[in-house]
């Protein structure tokens, strides 16, 4: 029997405190400054975001720009958080939701610390080369036999993907566990797309 909830539990849950845990030094929280750091080394400034896993749609107040984005959830608590940002929602598994998308639809495609929660991420992968225009920028976490044991939530490792082509892809620390204070590792993927 397993002991584990579901995102959607665990999220809906967490919504009013994520902001705070993400920023409190303690969690050492790296992966969201990375990826912005990434993101304007490459100089984009305006176009549509999709930001697949958003929970509270962080990422819009850390870029610097004029972007519209929209935000893949399956926390209805987490999106209200998002949407007060300004994100435009859509409440549906990511599979289910990314399959509705139409084809070079949105500039940018961000998918961050929410990939680990999908077991199969060479579909939502394939669907994301689909849906972006311009760049895709993907973490991929590292999560160890003991983290996926003692994760709340099941988890999947999908850091040692194939990406072929990506312009920037190194690892990382994504933050410390607030409990045992040990790093988790990420991947950071950028990808240009060719037109
Ligand atoms: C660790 S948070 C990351 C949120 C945001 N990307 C950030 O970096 O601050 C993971 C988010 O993924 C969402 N999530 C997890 N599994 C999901 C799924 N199968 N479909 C849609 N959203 C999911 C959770 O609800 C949560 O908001």
């Amino acid at each position: 029997m397993s002991n584990k909830i579901s995102p959607e539990e665990f999220y809906d849950n967490h919504a009013t405190k994520y902001d705070d845990i993400i920023k409190t030094p303690k969690s050492n929280v790296q992966y969201l400054n990375e990826a912005v750091k990434i993101f304007h080394q490459y100089n984009h400034y305006q176009g549509s975001i999709l930001d697949i896993g958003c929970g509270t749609g962080l990422l819009s107040e850390l870029l610097q720009g004029d972007f519209e984005y929209t935000g893949i959830d399956i926390s209805a608590k987490m999106l209200d958080y998002a949407a007060k940002r300004g994100y435009k929602t859509i409440h549906k598994p990511i599979e289910k939701a990314l399959a509705e998308i139409d084809s070079h639809s949105y500039d940018f495609v961000f998918c961050l610390a929410s990939l680990y929660f999908i077991e199969d991420a060479q579909l939502v992968f394939e669907q994301i080369y689909r849906i972006a225009r311009k760049t895709i920028l993907i973490t991929l976490i590292e999560a160890t036999d003991e983290y996926i044991k003692n994760h709340i939530i099941r988890v999947y490792d999908h850091s040692k993907m194939v990406i072929k082509n990506a312009v920037e892809d190194y690892f990382i620390i994504a933050w410390s566990s607030p409990t045992t204070g040990i790093p988790i590792q990420t991947r950071m993927v950028y990808i240009e797309q060719k037109n």
